[in-house]
């Protein structure tokens, strides 16, 4: 058993073993012609169900065989053109690169002795990100798992810095549109069950501030305590960036803590050409950047932000067996005293390379064009009488709906919808997702792969009208 352990002995068995597994998958996507197979739960969950973990296959290649029929076939492919669902990105190639690195050394990014080099190579990329975001001298932050902990985290450091009397007063604003980790986070930090005031938004998707003045007002009149506002940058269903200069202002004229997640819309952070989108987000108290929706990179790669260093205190414990507190005198940089986590992947070492082969420039590139298509796409759609779009994207989502002329029920509408993006995942041709527009049922489309085109996105709307129609003309002969 011990030539399974990865060593100096072992070397040769690695090398053999990894190219393996690298050559199936460049088999696979290089031949993969659809997002996704369609299969069912059903139809796999026996597959799965049949192995017994007990007996292991002793061999590398049969594994892989194995691995073949109930993961590699059937898994849903985001470097597909026509995957437009959910925030994942194609990834790229020096990013993948670097998770294998990093698998294999296994550093722990919790303290400088499980680390080394990989603790300053975090922190100059924490560096250059809020270099990028523009948060100032006193700037720090750490790398997460990925959004929703970098959002607990940001709103962790703003409850230990409001004051309050008892935690059941304290407020977080965000909008109706914000990410629900917002709320999971008020419940994890022991906030009441009223935490969150909802904002809402206007008609372009984006924090309406007049609102934010107004709850903010009546939250001093009630005698409670505004704890932080949560712009978003970057909604997960509109992509919309809510108005930051604005909103920044309101948390200095209020003493308010301003978090910005920025989770999808950090990808501007590289961009040739929108940049000027993400303007107000240097004025945050943190940043959430979540590198694995639009950076292109592998999943986990995420940080949070903060402008003043010293507010990461609020997540420092010490141990006598891991981070004594004299090793902050000694200067030992244990990044464990800033983060949530411990044990913690070197999951920065993607960013860099990707950063060394590509540089910025090449990321921001990639994600312009995604921007870029979004326009075009929405042009597509706000042409097409067929269908209803829902705002502009300021980043790369189209929310739309299939409306055909002949029907005026909006609730067969719905069912129309809901069925075109089932019948189109079963089909595997395109995976597409839905949300809830002022009660009624949209689809999604979320682009993040340049290599979608206009035609595709041309293709996947005339397969959700096909499939629309064929549910129509269904209904209607079931009616009669
Ligand atoms: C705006 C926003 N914030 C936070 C998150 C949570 O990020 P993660 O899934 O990496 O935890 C998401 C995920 O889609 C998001 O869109």
């Amino acid at each position: 058993m011990r030539s399974h352990l990865l060593n100096d002995t072992t070397a040769e068995q690695y090398r053999r073993s990894v190219t393996q597994g690298v050559e199936r998958v460049a088999a696979k996507l290089a031949t993969t012609d659809r997002p996704f197979t369609g299969v069912t739960v059903d139809a796999l969950s026996p597959r799965i169900d049949a192995i017994d973990l007990d007996k292991p296959l002793h061999d590398t290649a049969a594994v892989l065989d194995e691995l073949e029929d109930v993961y590699l076939r059937d898994a849903v492919y985001f470097h597909h053109p026509r995957y437009l669902a959910h925030l994942n990105c194609p990834v790229v190639i020096p990013a993948v690169l670097g998770e294998a690195v990093l698998s294999a050394v296994n550093s722990s990014l919790d303290t400088w002795d499980q680390s080394a080099g990989g603790t300053l190579i975090e922190r100059k990329l924490i560096d250059w990100t809020t270099a990028r975001i523009g948060l100032g001298p006193a700037a720090d932050g750490v790398f997460t798992s990925g959004g929703t902990q970098s959002n607990l985290q940001a709103l962790l450091l703003a409850r230990e810095e409001a004051k309050t009397d008892g935690l059941g007063k304290l407020r977080i604003f965000a909008s109706e549109v914000s990410h629900f980790s917002v709320q999971k986070s008020a419940k994890l930090l022991g906030l009441g069950q009223d935490a969150v005031v909802s904002i809402p938004v206007g008609h372009d998707k984006r924090m309406q501030t007049v609102a934010l003045a107004r709850e903010l007002a009546r939250c001093a009149e009630d005698g409670l305590v505004p704890m932080a506002v949560v712009a978003t940058a970057g909604t997960t269903d509109f992509g919309s960036i809510d108005p930051l200069p604005e909103i920044a202002e309101l948390c200095a004229q209020y003493g308010v803590w301003m978090h910005v997640d920025a989770a999808y819309g950090c990808g501007l952070l590289a961009s040739l050409k929108y940049r000027d989108r993400l303007a107000g987000i240097e004025l945050a108290d943190s940043v959430t950047v979540d590198y694995h929706k639009s950076f292109f990179q592998p999943v986990s790669s995420s940080a949070v932000l903060v402008k003043d260093a010293a507010t990461l205190r609020h997540a420092t414990y010490h141990a006598e067996y891991l981070n004594p507190r004299r090793m902050v005198q000694e200067r030992i940089p244990n990044q464990v005293d800033k983060s949530l986590q411990t044990t913690r992947r070197f999951d920065a070492l993607k960013l860099w390379m990707t950063l060394r082969v590509m540089g910025a420039d090449g990321i921001g590139q990639l994600f312009d064009e995604v921007c870029d298509l979004a326009a075009e796409g929405w042009a597509l759609l706000a042409a097409d009488p067929r269908f209803d779009v829902v705002v502009e994207p300021a980043l790369s989502t189209l929310v739309f709906r299939y409306v055909p002329a002949s029907v005026t029920d909006p609730a067969e509408i719905d069912r129309a919808n809901l069925y075109a993006r089932k019948a189109l995942f079963a089909s595997g041709d395109a995976v597409v997702a839905g949300t809830k527009v002022s009660g009624r049922h949209y689809l999604k489309f979320t682009l993040l792969n340049p290599e979608t085109t206009t035609a595709d996105i041309a293709a996947v709307l005339d397969l959700i009208a096909g499939h629309a129609e064929q549910y129509l003309g269904e209904s209607l002969d079931r009616a009669s």
